[in-house]
């Protein structure tokens, strides 16, 4: 069974409800699709001691290693309003998608509108570092 835009969008959406983040108030949910179909989603928890704090897209991407998913086939970002919209991933985060991806991996990125954006994680993070 394959996983619709439509519905991998949603999956971040939703996570994005969950989201933990008191203190700058800025909530984010990420839904991935590995390489055998299965998703997986995270949101941002945030901590008093600020630096604590962990990225959406670190926490579906930790769910996914640990269910045994090898590849990021798709992943969709949801977070942002306004003049900080949409939630394109952190520099951390790209590296952290880097690490999973492939030239077809799709990085789907919105806000709480109708609109998306697909990119490449070459256009997100060219002449990337990674040990082969
Ligand atoms: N955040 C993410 O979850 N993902 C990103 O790619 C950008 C930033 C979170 C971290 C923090 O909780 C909040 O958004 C504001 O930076």
């Amino acid at each position: 069974m394959t996983i619709a835009d439509e519905d991998l969008i949603n999956a971040a959406k939703e996570a994005r409800r969950n989201a933990y983040s008191p203190y700058s108030g800025y909530s984010v949910g990420a839904a991935i699709v590995d390489d055998r179909g299965h998703l997986h989603v995270g949101c941002n928890v945030e901590n008093a001691a600020y630096p604590l704090g962990n990225c959406a897209e670190a926490a579906a991407i930790a769910a996914m290693v640990q269910q045994g998913g090898k590849l990021i086939v798709r992943i969709a970002i949801a977070g942002g309003s306004g003049a900080i919209a949409p939630c394109t991933p952190c520099g951390g985060c790209r590296q952290r998608i880097n690490e999973f991806a492939n030239a077809d991996t799709a990085i789907l990125v919105m806000d709480d509108s109708e609109d998306w954006r697909e990119y490449a994680i070459d256009e997100l993070l060219p002449a990337s570092f990674h040990l082969d």
